[in-house]
């Protein structure tokens, strides 16, 4: 079978990243959360006050950006990869509400993706990969042999929220998916969009399993093109 590259793009907390592991575990194929490394450039600007009350210095960020390093190791008793900020595993830090709310604010920014856009291009070169993101199948990958387009209803993707941050209230999740849906597809530096040739996967009604086995079937049909 031949090795490709599997593009998953989608809305935030709609199962990318869980169909995006399985696969690759099932392949033995490379995995890269490309929203983990816009948390994590997130996370630098918050720490070393780069963004305060909400706005972010533009310039200070841009000339930040040459000592800002993101890798991603895998955690062999875990059996999952975890994202590294300059060495630091930062995968927990990533995660909270505080970066989701201001991680649009970084994402948005043409030096960011730029960079960013040009680690997992090289990720990609040898195939073999499966990303997950906003922009995989649009400018990352835009040959790649299967892109894949998750999505499902928001009140579907605030219940599987709410079950990872237990702290956080309804209202707060929801207005988080909402507006960062909103950014994500409206953003002038490669904004979130279905690709013609992406497959879409409404899975709002169906078990992971389901999601699985599904895009399985779509995976076999590329590999053997
Ligand atoms: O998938 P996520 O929620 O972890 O992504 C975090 C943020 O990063 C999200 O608001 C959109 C942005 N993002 C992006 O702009 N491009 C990507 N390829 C991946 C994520």
């Amino acid at each position: 079978m031949k090795k490709i590259n599997i593009a998953i793009d989608g809305h935030s907390s709609c199962g990318k990243s869980t169909l995006a592991k399985q696969l690759s575990k099932y392949y033995g194929y490379i995995y890269v959360d490309t929203g983990a490394m816009y948390r994590a450039v997130c996370l630098y600007a918050l720490k070393n006050n780069i963004v305060i009350d909400g706005i972010v210095n533009k310039a200070v960020l841009i000339d930040s950006l040459e000592n800002i390093n993101v890798s991603f190791n895998y955690n062999d008793k875990k059996s999952i990869s975890e994202t590294f900020l300059n060495s630091v595993n930062v995968e927990n830090d990533i995660r909270s509400l505080w970066i989701s709310e201001n991680v649009s604010k970084i994402s948005k920014l043409k030096e960011v993706r730029l960079k960013m856009v040009a680690i997992q291009k090289e990720i990609g070169k040898n195939k073999g990969v499966v990303m997950d993101g906003r922009d995989i199948g649009s400018v990352v990958f835009p040959n790649a042999e299967l892109k894949l387009f998750i999505t499902a209803s928001i009140d579907e993707r605030v219940r599987r929220r709410s079950l990872e941050l237990k702290d956080a209230s309804i209202e707060d999740i929801k207005n988080n998916l909402l507006s960062r849906d909103y950014d994500d597809s409206t953003r002038d530096e490669n904004p979130l969009i279905i690709m013609d040739d992406a497959i879409k996967i409404d899975n709002t009604n169906l078990s992971i399993e389901e999601q699985f086995n599904l895009a399985l079937s779509y995976c076999e049909k590329a590999m053997a093109d």
